[in-house]
């Protein structure tokens, strides 16, 4: 198997990992932010993990940009800024770092208080509104 395939077969099965754990870390978030509870280990434990995937991910998502020859060959015949190449050479990557960058300060934030606060939901729902630029109809067509 060569690196690019290896790569994208982890990337591809890990992203169901980061995927699930935002889900569950928001469904948390809201629950406590709502009901106004302290916040308990576990959600700590969620966070913390959820924070853990997503590095991950974004490390085995910067080799798989360098091996990918989708990406080599958009940027290579200059097609990057069209619609389909675009997404995985530009918007993908872009928004995942941004909602990586998200979610660390929404735990960083989750570490220190006791509460859910206002900022902390914002934060873990932005990232969570980040997956819109995962290349879903690629993703799912592997399945
Ligand atoms: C951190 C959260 C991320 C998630 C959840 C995620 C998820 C995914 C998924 C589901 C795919 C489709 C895989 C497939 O078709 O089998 C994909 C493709 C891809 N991702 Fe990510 N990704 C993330 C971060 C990144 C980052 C940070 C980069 C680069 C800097 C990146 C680069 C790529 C590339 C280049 C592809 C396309 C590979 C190809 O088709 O040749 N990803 N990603």
């Amino acid at each position: 198997m060569n690196p690019y395939v290896a790569l994208k077969h982890f990337h591809s099965y890990w992203a169901f990992i980061v995927v699930l754990l935002s889900l569950i870390l928001l469904a948390a978030t809201l629950y406590y932010f709502f009901t106004k509870k302290p916040i308990h280990i576990g959600l700590r434990k969620v966070s913390f993990y959820t924070v853990l995937s997503f590095h991950i991910q974004f490390v085995f998502g910067l080799a798989l940009y360098v091996f990918s020859p989708v990406v080599q060959s958009s940027w290579a015949d200059g097609i990057a800024m069209q619609t389909g190449p675009r997404l995985l050479a530009l918007e993908h990557p872009v928004m995942m770092f941004t909602a990586v960058i998200l979610m660390t300060i929404a735990n960083a934030k989750l570490k220190k208080n006791s509460y859910i606060t206002g900022s902390i939901l914002a934060f873990v729902l932005l990232a969570t509104l980040c997956f819109y630029m995962i290349p879903w109809t690629q993703w799912m067509a592997n399945f």
